[in-house]
């Protein structure tokens, strides 16, 4: 894009900011849309908030994103506030106003989430919603909730006077405004209980209800952190129909693969990222952005949050991660390692002699090992791992945090035709081996499952057609 005497600036305030994806998403926008403007990040230290929102309107900057820590004190600097920021008490998104010479506070997070949900097709009216935490992303959640007319929130925090702070506000906001309908407060009504009602992390047995809507609102399973979840009784998650992970990285907490595996639906919040931005970016420049484009910068967005260096393919036997794989790191100018080879090189013995000299344990232990080394070391690199790699909690996260992680799948048939002949595998030199295939694909499919971050099928043996679907997901 070309930079001229009318191009406008648009920037983002908080501390730290080094990390913000911010500039990526408004750039990639104005470049799409062929407007002249540029996003670049600002660090701002706690004293100069007032006298840097001050310089931004005096140096004519269009419009400000803002940041942890500033979300709350910024608002005393602004002449006036959208409604719903100001009783979330936190503004995102500072509008140029110049009639009143100074910037319109937003929350376009919340704005965001809500229109996310929308996009997904999740209706919270006249539903039982349940929020985990009760910090500020808690409070733009069970907002929105209300907009949406819940029939009920159920607010759990570890820290319950937080809970119970958030609830009596929030309570006193859905008594007040007349926009939260009367079908809404009739369900209240007639239930005797107040819209949102807090309660201690711990008593979330004490829920009753079944089809619930949940909402992820702390910290806990974001990446490097990913084998925790704030709940892990399945019990809870068995009453769970929909839950939306306000985490996108990694991309399938494990909060929501607990929802998964229990038979409900699980979102992480990347399109609220999105769409806070997009939403931002039509208020500063008073343009709607086509579909198309947000489609565009969404795709640019995931490549940017999860595309790592590494390529890593799991699988069964006979899947075809080795002619994948080989095809992939060629066509991609890659290097390829097979991690049973490597092990085989580094212990000097083949792996069926491993298995039966030192037994199984010690196997996994060394492919532990080996991945670790990866981790630190090796870049530009497709895996094709064994087929037992992801039974081992410890090893599904090591592969995690290597590479994008695809897991090439076929029916029992096809992988029994595929292998049936082939000589150098222990586990098929016996009678019933298509009933050995079909007993350990039912073993391993979930510990497959919850480790893929994308499921590519290659049952129609075209393993040309599945590097290219494979590249087509890395968006090369
Ligand atoms: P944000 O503004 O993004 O919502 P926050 O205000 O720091 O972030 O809130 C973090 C939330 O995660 C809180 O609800 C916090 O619970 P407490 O209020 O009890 O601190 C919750 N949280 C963080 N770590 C937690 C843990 N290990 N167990 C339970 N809850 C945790």
């Amino acid at each position: 894009m070309e930079i001229n005497g009318k191009t406008r600036l648009i920037g983002l305030m908080g501390n730290p900011v080094e990390h913000t994806l911010s500039p990526m998403i408004h750039n990639e926008m104005s470049e799409r849309m062929g407007i002249s403007s540029v996003y670049v990040p600002f660090k701002v230290e706690e004293q100069g908030v007032t006298a840097a929102v001050r310089g931004a309107y005096e140096l004519n900057i269009l419009g400000m994103n803002v940041t942890v820590p500033y979300k709350n004190s910024v608002m005393g600097c602004l002449p006036v506030l959208d409604e719903a920021a100001r009783q979330i008490g936190a503004v995102n998104t500072l509008v140029r106003m110049e009639e009143l010479g100074g910037y319109k506070g937003y929350n376009t997070d919340m704005m965001g989430l809500r229109r996310q949900i929308q996009e997904d097709g999740i209706s919270l009216q006249g539903e039982t919603v349940v929020v985990l935490g009760a910090g500020g992303a808690a409070r733009a959640v069970v907002y929105m909730c209300l907009l949406e007319e819940t029939k009920k929130i159920y607010l759990l925090n570890r820290t319950i006077t937080k809970a119970e702070q958030i609830a009596a506000d929030m309570n006193r906001i859905a008594e007040q405004t007349i926009s939260f309908t009367k079908n809404s407060k009739e369900d209240r009504e007639q239930d005797g209980k107040q819209a949102v009602i807090p309660m201690a992390l711990s008593d979330y047995s004490s829920i009753l209800e079944e089809n619930l809507i949940v909402f992820q609102a702390t910290s806990i399973g974001l990446s490097p952190n990913i084998d925790h979840a704030i709940l892990e009784d399945t019990k809870f998650y068995k009453k769970i129909r929909v839950g939306v992970d306000l985490i996108y990285n990694p991309a399938n907490t494990k909060f929501m693969q607990m929802i998964t595996a229990n038979g409900g639906q699980a979102y992480n919040a990347l399109k609220m990222l999105l769409y806070q931005g997009v939403i931002a970016y039509e208020l500063w420049h008073n343009k709607k952005i086509p579909q198309d484009i947000i489609q565009d910068v969404y795709a640019a967005l995931k490549r940017n949050v999860y595309s790592k260096d590494n390529i890593v393919l799991i699988g069964f036997m006979g899947s075809g991660k080795t002619t994948v794989g080989l095809r992939l790191a060629r066509e991609l100018d890659m290097d390829f390692i097979d991690t049973d080879a490597y092990i085989e090189e580094q212990a000097g013995k083949k792996i069926s002699e491993i298995f039966n000299e030192d037994g199984e344990d010690t196997f996994r232990n060394l492919e532990t090992e080996v991945l670790m080394n990866f981790r630190n070391t090796v870049k530009n690199t497709v895996f094709s791992t064994g087929g037992g790699m992801p039974l081992k909690k410890e090893n599904a996260s090591l592969l995690k945090e290597i590479g994008t992680v695809f897991y090439l799948t076929a029916s029992n048939q096809v992988i029994y035709d595929r292998v049936k002949n082939s000589v150098n595998r222990p586990l098929l030199q016996r009678e019933n081996s298509y009933e050995t295939i079909c007993e350990l694909m039912r073993e391993r499919t979930p510990s497959y499952e919850s480790v893929a971050d994308i499921v590519v099928n290659t049952n129609s043996n075209h393993f040309k057609e599945v590097v290219e679907d494979i590249k087509k997901e890395l968006k090369l």
